[in-house]
């Protein structure tokens, strides 16, 4: 048995998972009226409210002392002093050095490592800045109109996430694309109607070495010599981000252009980084230093409060309640806001990339169960499509509701209508609909009891599914930086009180060995034999379809 499992505060928990699972959040209203004072918190104009959530004090009080018996606050220090709390990679984990506003040193092996990050930062923002004023110019001595971000996982996720965010502060005559995908499509389609003469790349990889984005990268390279007939002033449109500064240069960057990361910062956790260059050409510097300045305020926050008035405490508090206590598996992720369309994918790598482990910090398998399946779409759409299940599904699914308090280009008619369904989504699924509810209801229809009677059981809404709703202001640069650190802050907690390592990602290494030498056998016509018989069948069928030149 774990310690976690063996502890006096987890078997206090089970105790109090038995008497609280049959009580309703309807009851639980109507008995405390001041619930959603109790249970909301506030960080600048961020209201999180997780009052509708199937817990009372004593849920919380108890969860408040696996946190702190899991040494949480210590913890805490830790992962802001830059310890090497990544143990299985000997790294400190400091995406958090990435958005300090004062001068404080931070250490990594006796070397503050503030300067460089800002000395970089300095040479993403001159670089930005000069292709947004039109002073880049290209090969033909055109300004640059469209830029290609290519990377994936955490070069990709992150900035894509941001950049669609931000669009109200995106420049209009910029464009920028990204690319992930190995599947030749996805750059086809995007340099199809681009001129190589006005493109410029940004080859985003932590270790240069990542397959999808190597073999990308050499098609944007091999399309920009095709198209202008040679490699003639190809430092004008390649860049790259990597902390792997020889193999950038072997590709061919020109020094100038290579914007350095370190290893001290995680794919996931990088968009602070010089990683965030496609963002800072899109929204430029100011706007992006917002960024930082916003996740920065969610960083001293998490640092300095209680840990009852913690947002990232609590939100990573009901998510251990749910996965561990109500054995939920899934949570979902539901913004309002349209820019916010990637939310849910970015915060699925930051997330199960993260917690998604069975071993815990000692090396022994874990007795509970990790990181929950995240998956989302915008609340709307959703509405629309998966809710059915949420509100008479047979699964508890917990979900975050994310809406801003007004948009950039009002319509008052389109907003109401918006705020409207967040506002009924949440109490329909909190409330649900009762017998007596669906009685009066078809009732004023005009039904008749025999009817009613066959109706009744498909209109009853059991009601009592959690969420916790994040009212912003509206959604601009800082108030995204906080909301985003504030994610980042939960996946920590959940990690320590697990006793996982959040930073590492060993999970995503056999398919990429075993892809390697499965490439090596697609090379010819060759049948294959040396794998079960299900992977040789599908290998072989391939090789036997496919047309002559692939
Ligand atoms: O395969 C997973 C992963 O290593 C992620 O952790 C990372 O964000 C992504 O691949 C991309 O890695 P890189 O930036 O090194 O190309």
């Amino acid at each position: 048995m774990s310690q976690l499992t063996h502890s006096d505060s987890w078997a206090e928990l089970i105790k109090h998972f038995e008497e609280i699972k049959d009580l309703h959040m309807r009851d639980l209203f109507a008995q405390d009226k001041s619930r959603f004072e109790k249970y909301s918190l506030k960080l600048n104009d961020i209201l999180y409210d997780f009052s509708k959530n199937r817990i009372t004090d004593k849920t919380l009080k108890l969860l408040l002392q696996l946190a702190k018996d899991a040494g949480l606050s210590e913890w805490i220090e830790k992962y802001f002093a830059g310890d090497r709390i990544n143990h299985t990679e000997n790294r400190p984990v400091l995406h958090t050095a990435l958005r300090i506003q004062e001068n404080t040193p931070v250490y990594v092996d006796d070397i503050d490592i503030i300067p460089e990050i800002r000395t970089e930062r300095e040479r993403v923002k001159h670089l930005a800045e000069k292709i947004r004023t039109r002073k880049w110019l290209g090969v033909t001595n055109q300004a640059i109109t469209d830029v290609v971000n290519i990377g994936i996982g955490g070069s990709h996720l992150g900035p894509l996430m941001v950049t669609e965010a931000l669009r109200a502060h995106a420049l209009h005559d910029l464009n920028i694309h990204f690319v992930s995908n190995i599947d030749e499509n996805h750059i086809n389609d995007t340099l199809e109607y681009l001129n190589p003469e006005t493109t410029f790349f940004i080859i985003a990889s932590k270790t240069f070495t990542t397959q999808d984005t190597m073999v990308n990268a050499e098609t944007a390279r091999q399309w920009y010599i095709n198209k202008i007939g040679s490699s003639e002033k190809i430092e004008r449109h390649f860049s790259a981000v990597t902390s792997n500064v020889k193999l950038a240069t072997e590709f061919g960057i020109a020094e100038d252009n290579i914007f350095k990361m370190w290893d001290w910062v995680g794919g996931r956790y990088s968009l602070w980084s010089a990683i965030g260059l496609s963002i800072v050409i899109a929204i430029g510097s100011e706007h992006f230093d917002d960024l930082l300045a916003g996740a920065y305020e969610a960083d001293l926050h998490f640092k300095n409060a209680p840990l009852e008035e913690n947002i990232p405490v609590m939100m990573a508090l009901l998510g251990i309640w749910y996965n561990n206590f109500f054995k939920a598996q899934s949570m979902a992720v539901l913004p309002y806001d349209q820019r916010l369309h990637r939310f849910p994918a970015y915060l699925q790598q930051a997330d199960m990339e993260s917690n998604g482990k069975y071993v815990d910090r000692e090396g022994h398998d874990v007795d509970y169960t990790t990181g929950p399946v995240i998956f989302g779409e915008i609340g709307i759409a959703a509405q629309h499509a998966f809710f059915q299940l949420l509100h008479q599904g047979t699964k508890l699914v917990p979900a975050d509701i994310l809406a801003p308090v007004y948009s950039f280009r009002c319509i008052a008619r389109h907003h109401r209508a918006l705020m409207s369904n967040v506002f009924a989504q949440t109490e329909a699924l909190m409330k649900g609909k009762t017998e007596d509810d669906v009685y009066k209801e078809l009732k004023l229809e005009g039904l008749d009891d025999e009817g009613i009677k066959k109706l009744m059981p498909y209109k009853v809404f059991p009601g009592n599914r959690p969420t916790s709703t994040f009212l912003f202001d509206t959604l601009d640069p800082k108030t995204l930086g906080t909301i985003i650190a504030l994610y980042e802050h939960k996946i920590f907690v959940q990690g320590i009180i697990w006793n996982i390592n959040s930073f590492d990602q060993w999970g995503v290494e056999l398919g990429k060995q075993l892809a390697k030498n499965i490439l090596n056998e697609l090379n010819d016509a060759e049948k294959i034999n040396s794998h079960d018989s299900s992977t040789n069948g599908l290998i072989n069928y391939y090789k036997q379809r496919r047309p002559k030149k692939q």
